[in-house]
């Protein structure tokens, strides 16, 4: 008597060989994760440290010769001086602390003998704030003084670090201060520091405290003669813990700026656009009292796509280029129409550092 052939036995085959090959494929993910103890790196973090590795050798192939994997890893938040497109002639209305950081810390950080010659209380400080309200330069002037001192520019982004493994994160701590120290002279750009380096408080996660404490040791530990400084730039500064105060002894508030200066700034945005001869400067003053650099760039942003606006339409007509009309020169009804609503109250106002 022939067996009938039962087509169940068929399922549970598939079912056995699916669900073998489903066990085994989540096994080999939280194996492959968990194995990775060391460094963990996107691939973009990857690409963009083989970049800066491929600059650094041209121009400082001494310090790449022994870099752990951690400084490898912070290599990506490397950038030249000859990277950053402006220096201090493109911030505007900021005279006055341009001329203080080139005096306090610009100069000691490129010629640190000659300063120490004169007196060991007058080389670069170990720490500079630049405080104010959003949009008005900070990360700007950071980057103008490492252009124009010639220092490499290390870009921390807190969040990244505190982001990783348990142990992780103490070691890329103590890599930005090993690798800033080989890559002298160097800038380390800490953005928003009261992120990290707030007020220690009895809530602090225990591992946050840790880092916290260990960034002070490295911070005074540094022996470079000046040649490493660490700039944070902050929103909130009564926010920063006192003894990461202490340790920035050159404070610089970076206000909302006054009308001279927001003429200067939009000057500077303007100064590759053709403007009619009847144009009128004191009403972009008038108009935009309040507003950050940030804002008048969107101002005049705004406008010149108003007019590029205009001039596409007259040049195309149903997907066809129909004329050839060049662009027209900017007038002052230009501005702040499109934005009427564009904020113009003081709104981002930071409290002065007590
Ligand atoms: N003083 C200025 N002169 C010229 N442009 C400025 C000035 N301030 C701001 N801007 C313009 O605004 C943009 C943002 O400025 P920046 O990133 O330096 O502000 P920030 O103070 O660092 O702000 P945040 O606190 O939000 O980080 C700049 O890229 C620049 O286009
Ligand atoms: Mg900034």
């Amino acid at each position: 008597m022939s067996k009938k052939f039962d087509p169940r036995i068929l399922l549970d085959v598939a079912l056995f060989i699916g669900t073998s090959t489903s066990i085994y494929y989540i096994l080999s993910y939280l194996i492959g994760n968990v194995g990775q103890q060391g460094p963990s790196a996107s691939k973009t973090t990857q690409k963009k440290a083989l970049e800066s590795k491929r600059r650094l050798r041209l121009t400082n192939p001494d310090a790449l010769s022994n870099l752990d994997e951690y400084e490898s890893i912070l290599l990506a938040n490397v950038v030249s001086p000859d990277e950053i497109a402006t220096g201090f002639s493109a911030v505007g209305g900021l005279d006055d602390i341009i001329e203080e950081l080139r005096e306090a810390v610009l100069y000691p950080l490129m010629e640190p003998e000659v300063f120490s010659a004169y007196s060991s209380l007058l080389s670069a400080p170990k720490g500079v704030l630049l405080y104010g309200p959003p949009g008005c330069g900070k990360t700007m002037l950071a980057k103008a003084l490492a252009k124009e001192s010639g220092a490499n520019f290390l870009n921390i982004k807190m969040s990244a670090i505190l982001d990783k493994w348990l142990g992780e994160s103490n070691k890329l701590v103590a890599a930005i201060f090993s690798l800033a120290q080989k890559l002298e002279p160097c800038i380390v750009f800490i953005d928003e520091i009261d992120s990290f380096l707030r007020e220690r408080a009895s809530s602090d996660h225990e591992i946050t405290a840790m880092l916290k404490a260990e960034f002070m040791t490295l911070w005074d530990g540094l022996t470079t003669g000046g040649r490493v400084m660490v700039l944070g730039a902050t929103n909130r500064p009564n926010d920063i813990d006192k003894a990461i105060l202490r340790r920035m002894p050159k404070k610089f508030a970076v206000p909302l700026p006054k009308t001279p200066e927001r003429l200067k700034i939009f000057r500077l945005v303007l100064k590759d656009v053709s403007l009619e001869p009847s144009f009128d400067w004191d009403f972009l003053g008038d108009q935009s009292i309040g507003m950050s650099g940030s804002d008048i760039n969107e101002v005049c942003r705004d406008a010149v796509m108003k007019a590029a606006r205009e001039t596409i339409r007259m040049n195309f007509k149903g997907g066809q280029r129909v004329a050839d009309h060049k662009m027209r020169n900017l007038r002052t009804d230009d501005f702040f129409n499109a934005t009427a609503a564009a904020p113009k109250l003081p709104f981002n106002i930071v409290p002065e550092l007590d």
